[in-house]
């Protein structure tokens, strides 16, 4: 099978805070390897790596074959175009509306398009999400389930091999969460995309996770499918499934 992404050891500290210890993860073509961990536990922080937003201090990251501490700016900025990043907070540019939204990262990364074929895409991705009527709205103005549905389509817009998705349902409601996984799933799909995605919600690891990792004590400390996690006899896994969210239809 062909990676897409490979972490070899990777850590990283804050002064004494040594957050991730040998940590390692290899997420292949197609697939959705889920993140749990607990909140500290450095799920950001593996992500942030990983994508080029925050410098590590030892191990190796691989995305599309490349070494990502080897590249310089331009190259860096390159490869981003490849990877895009749902983040936490969604992070939507307050002042622009969602079409605007869309608009810029094509605009600073596609120059070879026309305006008209930069709508087009716009349109369809929003179509994509089920937002096309709210493309005039400003983030303000939308509900948290919507503002996600944004951050979405911001991070397809660029048709990217790998999405991270940090907490793509954290704080929406049980019914809005679960929509939001199956679009994610939906999007997989038709994007053909790689993914990593954090999550708290084990609704949405187990209906989008091809292969969920716990990341605890700052290292890939188990790894198996939904069913194998949720089976075993591992008190800190076992704790992950304690609150029975798991068995959600
Ligand atoms: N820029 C930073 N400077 C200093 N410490 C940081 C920084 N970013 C993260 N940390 C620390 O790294 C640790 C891991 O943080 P991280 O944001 O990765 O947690 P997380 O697993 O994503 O948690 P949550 O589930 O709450 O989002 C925390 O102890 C945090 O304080
Ligand atoms: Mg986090």
């Amino acid at each position: 099978m062909e990676s897409v992404l490979e972490i070899k050891n990777l850590n990283k500290s804050f002064g004494s805070n040594h957050v991730l210890r040998n940590f390692s993860l290899t997420l292949y073509k197609g697939e959705n390897i889920v993140v749990l961990g607990r909140s500290g536990s450095g799920k950001s922080v593996m992500i942030k790596c990983a994508v080029g937003l925050m410098k590590y201090d030892s191990g190796s990251i691989k995305v599309l074959g490349q070494e990502i501490k080897d590249l310089n700016a331009v190259e860096l900025d390159a490869l981003r175009v490849k990877m895009g990043f749902v983040f936490q907070s969604s992070a939507l540019y307050d002042s622009m509306t969602v079409g605007e939204n869309l608009e810029f990262p094509l605009r600073r990364n596609r120059p070879d398009l026309r305006k008209s074929e930069m709508d087009d895409i716009i349109k369809e991705t929003l179509d994509n999400v089920g937002l096309y009527y709210a493309i005039n709205l400003l983030p303000s103005e939308l509900s948290g389930g919507m503002k996600k549905r944004v951050g979405l389509a911001r991070a397809l817009v660029l048709k990217p091999e790998i999405v991270f998705y940090d907490e793509p349902t954290t704080g929406l409601d049980p019914f809005t969460s679960s929509e939001i996984s199956k679009l994610m799933l939906e999007m997989q799909n038709k994007y053909n995309t790689s993914s990593i995605t954090i999550s708290h919600d084990m609704y949405c690891a187990r209906i989008t996770g091809n292969r969920l990792v716990a990341l605890i004590d700052g290292t890939n400390y188990a790894e198996g499918t939904f069913e194998e996690l949720q089976n075993s006899e591992d008190e800190k896994i076992k704790t992950f499934f304690t609150h029975g969210l798991g068995k959600r239809k």
